[in-house]
C-alpha cells in the first residue's frame, strides 16, 4: 500500500503534537504546519491527500486559508477537515462547508472518530489515484490500439485499392474481348449474308455471259459486273478475316520464299518515292500459318507504311528467328520466326500505338482506312499462335514486328497441302442440291446443269434426306452449312447412316462454325464461281469412279 500524505495545520504545538499521536496508527504519512505560510509551503512540495486546519489561528483564519487553497486547480480535491473549539454553531459549520470543507471536527477531539475521519479521506484519496493510474493506462493502451488499427485499416485499403485495380484492368480487357467479339459477330453475319448473295451474282453473271449472244457492249458489262462482285468477295473476305471466322488454312510457309515472291507487287504499292530492303538471317525454317492470309498481312504493313511516308522514304523487311524463354501476355514461350517491318514514316504516339489495333480504328480521312487492316494482321497472328508488337514514336518511324511460330517438323514434312486438283473428264451426275435460300438455290443449281448435271434441288435437311433414302442414283450432295432446322454437317451425319460412300460437298460462308464439328466434311466457301464448283466436285468424285471400275474390270474377267 502506498503511503499518503497528510497535512496538519494548526499554531498551537500541543495540538499539533495530540493529532499526530491520534494518527499515527494510521500509518501515513504526517507533515505538520504552525502557520497559514508553512501549510502553503509544505502544499507545494507535497502531493497531500488530507488536511486538516484550525479554525481559529492568529495569522489567517482557517476558512480563509482553506478557500486559498481550494482557488487553486492542483487543491481543488484535496479533502480538507476543519477542527475548531469554538464557532461551532450551525452557521459556522456551513460556512465551513461553503469554503471547500469535507468535515468539521468539534474540540476536544474523540481520537477513535478523528482517526476513523481520516483514513476514509486517506483511503478515497488513495483510491482515486489508483483509478486515475489505470485510466491513464488504460488509455495509452487505446491510444496504442488505435494507432495499431490505423495502419491495419491503412493496409487494408492500401490492398483493396490494389485488388480494385487489377480487377478494373481486367474488367477493361474483358470488356475489350466482349466489344471485338460483338463486333466480330456482327462483321461476320454482315459478311455471311453478302457472300450468300454474291454466290447468286457471280454464279448467274457466270452463266449469263456464257449464253447472251455477244453484242458490242455486252462482253464490256457483264465483264465489268463480274469483277465489280469479286471485289465485293475480296471485301468480305477481309470482314471474315477480321471477324475470325474465315477458316485458317495454316501450312508450312517459308517466309523468305513469301516475300521474295511478293517484292513485285510490294515495289508496285509503294511507288517511286519509297525504297524497300530486305534482310534475311541464313537458314530460316519455315513457320506454320495461312500463307494467303500472310501475304494479305504484309501488304496492310507495307501500306500502312506508305500512308505514312507522303514524302516518300525507307522501308526495312527483316526476318530473324527468336527463341521466347518464358511466356508472357502476348507470347507464349517457344520458337518463332520474326518478320519486322520498319518504316521512317511519321511515327505514332503513344495513345494512338495503343489503339492501333483496334478494330475500326483509324486516323487516315472518310474513305482512306477502313481501321481493319492491323486488327486483321493481329488475328492472324494470334490464330497462328503468334503475336503483334508495335514500337513508334512520333516523327521517328514505326516498327511491326509479326511473331509466327516455328513449324515442328512433322508438319514441315506435309507442306504443300494445296496441291492443285488434277483437271478431270467432266462426267454427268446426279446431284442432290440442298440449300434454304432459294436465290442462292436457283444460281447454283443453274451452275451444276451448266456443268452438265442432272439436279435435284431440296430446301430443308429434312427433305434432303427424304430424297436420299427415295433414290439410289444419287451421285453427290452439295449441301449449304447453314440452314434453320438441321444443319449441313447434322445432314451429313444423317447421310451417312444411309449411306456411308455418297460424297457430299458443304458450301458455307462461315467456315468457323465448321471447324468445331468438321468431321472430315470436304467444303468449299462461298461466294464461288463455276470452276471452283467444278473441282470441287471433282475431288469428291474419284472414289465414286473408282467404285464404278471395280465391277467393271470384274465384268470383263467374268
Ligand atoms: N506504319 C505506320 N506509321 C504510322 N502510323 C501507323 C502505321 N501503321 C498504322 N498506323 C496507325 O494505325 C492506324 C490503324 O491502322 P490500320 O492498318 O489498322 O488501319 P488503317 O490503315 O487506318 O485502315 P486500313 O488498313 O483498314 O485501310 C492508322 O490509321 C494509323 O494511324
Ligand atoms: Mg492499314
Amino acid at each position: 500500500m502506498e503511503r499518503v500524505n497528510i497535512l496538519l495545520v494548526d499554531d498551537q504545538p500541543a495540538k499539533l503534537l495530540s493529532y499526530e499521536t491520534v494518527l499515527k496508527d494510521l500509518g501515513e504519512n504526517l507533515i505538520k504546519a504552525s502557520s497559514a505560510s508553512e501549510a502553503f509551503a509544505q502544499l507545494l512540495k507535497h502531493d497531500v491527500a488530507v488536511l486538516l486546519i484550525d479554525v481559529v489561528m492568529p495569522e489567517l483564519d482557517g476558512f480563509e486559508l482553506a478557500k486559498m487553497i481550494r482557488s487553486h486547480p492542483r487543491f481543488e480535491r484535496t479533502a480538507i477537515i476543519f477542527v475548531s473549539a469554538f464557532a461551532l454553531t450551525d452557521f459556522d459549520r456551513l460556512k465551513g462547508y461553503e469554503h471547500g470543507a469535507v468535515d468539521y471536527i468539534p474540540v476536544p477531539v474523540v481520537p477513535d472518530i478523528l482517526r476513523a475521519k481520516v483514513r476514509v479521506f486517506a483511503e478515497l484519496y488513495r483510491k482515486t489515484k489508483q483509478l486515475e493510474d489505470l485510466n491513464a493506462e488504460l488509455e495509452q493502451r487505446v491510444e496504442a490500439r488505435t494507432s495499431e488499427l490505423a495502419e491495419a485499416n491503412a493496409d487494408l485499403e492500401r490492398r483493396v485499392e490494389e485488388r480494385t485495380r487489377e480487377r478494373e484492368t481486367a474488367l477493361a480487357q474483358v470488356h475489350e474481348m466482349q466489344k471485338i467479339e460483338s463486333l466480330g459477330q456482327l462483321t461476320g453475319g454482315v459478311a455471311h449474308d453478302f457472300n450468300n448473295l454474291l454466290t447468286a451474282i457471280i454464279g448467274n453473271l457466270e452463266l449469263l455471259s456464257s449464253r447472251i449472244p455477244s453484242g458490242p457492249d455486252t462482253g464490256r458489262l457483264l465483264d465489268g459486273a463480274i469483277r465489280a462482285a469479286e471485289r465485293g468477295a475480296s471485301l468480305t473476305k477481309r470482314m471474315l478475316a477480321f471477324a475470325r471466322r474465315q477458316e485458317l488454312n495454316p501450312e508450312t510457309v517459308d517466309v523468305v520464299e513469301l516475300i521474295e515472291g511478293m517484292a513485285e507487287m510490294l515495289d508496285r504499292s509503294l511507288g517511286p518515292t519509297i525504297s524497300i530492303a530486305t534482310e534475311f538471317q541464313p537458314d530460316l525454317v519455315p513457320v506454320r500459318t495461312d500463307r494467303s492470309q500472310l501475304e494479305l498481312a504484309l501488304l496492310n504493313l507495307a501500306l500502312n507504311s506508305r500512308d505514312a511516308m507522303p514524302q516518300g522514304g525507307r522501308v526495312g523487311v527483316s526476318v530473324v528467328r527468336e527463341k521466347v524463354e518464358f511466356s508472357t501476355q502476348y507470347l507464349g514461350a517457344g520458337d518463332y520466326i520474326c518478320i519486322k517491318v520498319h518504316d521512317t514514316g511519321v511515327g505514332m504516339d503513344e495513345a494512338t500505338v495503343r489503339r492501333a489495333t483496334e478494330p475500326f480504328f483509324t486516323t487516315k480521312g472518310v474513305g482512306r482506312g477502313t481501321g481493319l487492316g492491323l486488327s486483321i494482321v493481329q488475328g492472324l497472328a494470334q490464330q497462328s499462335g503468334g503475336g503483334l508488337r508495335i514500337s513508334s514514336q512520333l516523327n521517328a518511324g514505326t516498327t511491326v514486328e509479326l511473331w509466327l511460330p516455328v513449324a515442328d517438323a512433322a508438319a514441315a514434312g506435309q507442306s504443300g497441302t494445296r496441291s492443285p486438283s488434277p483437271p478431270r473428264e467432266e462426267r454427268r451426275m446426279h446431284v442432290l442440291l440442298v440449300d434454304d435460300d432459294a436465290l442462292v438455290s436457283a444460281s447454283t443449281e443453274a451452275m451444276l446443269r451448266d456443268l452438265g448435271h442432272e439436279v435435284v434441288v431440296a430446301s430443308s435437311g429434312a427433305l434432303a434426306l427424304d430424297v436420299v433414302r427415295a433414290s439410289n442414283t444419287l451421285d453427290i450432295v452439295v449441301s449449304d452449312y447453314l440452314m434453320p432446322g438441321m444443319n449441313g454437317a447434322e445432314l451429313a451425319d444423317h447421310i451417312r447412316k444411309v449411306r456411308p460412300a455418297l460424297p457430299i460437298l458443304i458450301v458455307t460462308g462461315y467456315s468457323d462454325t465448321l471447324s468445331s464439328d468438321k468431321r472430315a466434311l470436304t467444303v468449299l466457301a462461298k461466294p464461288y464461281r463455276r470452276q471452283d464448283l467444278a473441282s470441287a466436285i471433282a475431288k469428291l468424285v474419284p472414289q465414286k469412279i473408282a467404285a464404278n471400275v471395280v465391277p467393271l474390270g470384274t465384268a470383263r474377267r467374268s
